[in-house]
């Protein structure tokens, strides 16, 4: 008899999740996935009506959730929210902005408004869950969903471009530091998603034929293009994955 290897599961019961930015879009796909995993899943976002309908539909399909209303763009408001959390073992960090222009029309303001979210917050979402986790001892996963613009330049993206390469670099420098707690550190890079982050895109045509002739599978992504990875970055599955990056982008950034 041969002793056979066995599939590390994709369960998570027992798990605590917490999911920036998980009332709509990447967010809210990432809540449902971990949470149709078994986690409890606290969803954290800025707008409360939209946080208190996201509770009543994954209350009614069943799932553990809660909410957190909190603006990852107020660093001391989120340290002090998180600290006086338990520990959590799932982090996905979707909280993000985008505002599409030329560099030559970018303000100083529009700068910095996508440097707070999508990188101080990325950075004090995972320095203040990862304290926790350290202390708990039990590691973790941290996601942090970056873009294929983190690897690549975009039209009008350069700010944006900017901040996802700085995520990108800052997992990495993390995943070093944080390997011996067995905490893990990794991003998710998608392709262009239907969101309402990328409904202004989706608006112009000359964006939208840009779009088509960078995916090689020859479609724009959904949502649930992203969940399956969300669930093998935060699951056993991946348990020798750190400081990676896991492109879902149809082949944009293959060539
Ligand atoms: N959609 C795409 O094509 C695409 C592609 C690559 C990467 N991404 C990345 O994926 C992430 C999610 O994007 P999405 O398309 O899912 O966007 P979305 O549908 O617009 O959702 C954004 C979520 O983040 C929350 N949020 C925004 N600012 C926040 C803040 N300051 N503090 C806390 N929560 C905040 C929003 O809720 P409130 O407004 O109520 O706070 C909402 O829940 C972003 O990091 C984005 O850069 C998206």
């Amino acid at each position: 008899m041969v002793e056979l290897p066995k599939t590390p599961s994709l369960r998570l019961d027992g798990k605590r999740a917490l999911i920036t930015g998980g009332s709509s879009g990447i967010g809210l796909g990432s809540a449902v996935a971990l949470a149709e995993a078994g986690a409890h899943v606290v969803i954290a976002a800025r707008n409360e009506s939209r946080l208190k309908e996201v509770h009543e539909s994954m209350a009614e399909a069943g799932y553990s959730a809660e909410t957190l209303t909190m603006d990852v763009g107020d660093t001391k408001a989120l340290v002090s929210q998180i600290n006086a959390q338990p520990a959590f073992d799932v982090v996905v960090n979707s909280a993000g902005y985008a505002r599409p222009a030329p560099a030559l029309d970018t303000t100083p303001e529009d700068f910095q408004q996508v440097m707070d979210i999508n990188v101080r917050g990325a950075f004090f979402v995972s320095t203040s869950c990862a304290r926790a986790m350290v202390d708990a001892g039990n590691g973790g996963s941290i996601i942090h969903i970056s873009s294929q613009m983190g690897h690549v330049g975009g039209i009008d993206r350069s700010v944006y471009c900017a901040s996802k390469h700085a995520v990108e670099g800052m997992i990495k420098a993390l995943a070093i530091e944080w390997g011996p707690h067995n905490i893990r550190v990794n991003t998710i890079c998608p392709t262009f998603i239907k969101t309402p982050l990328t409904q202004v895109t989706f608006d112009n045509p000359e964006r939208v034929e840009w779009i088509k002739s960078k995916i090689k599978l020859d479609r724009i992504g959904e949502i649930e293009d992203i969940m399956g990875s969300v669930l093998y970055l935060a699951s056993s599955a991946s348990a020798l994955v750190t400081g990676s990056s896991l492109m879902v982008d149809g082949g944009w950034t293959a060539g």
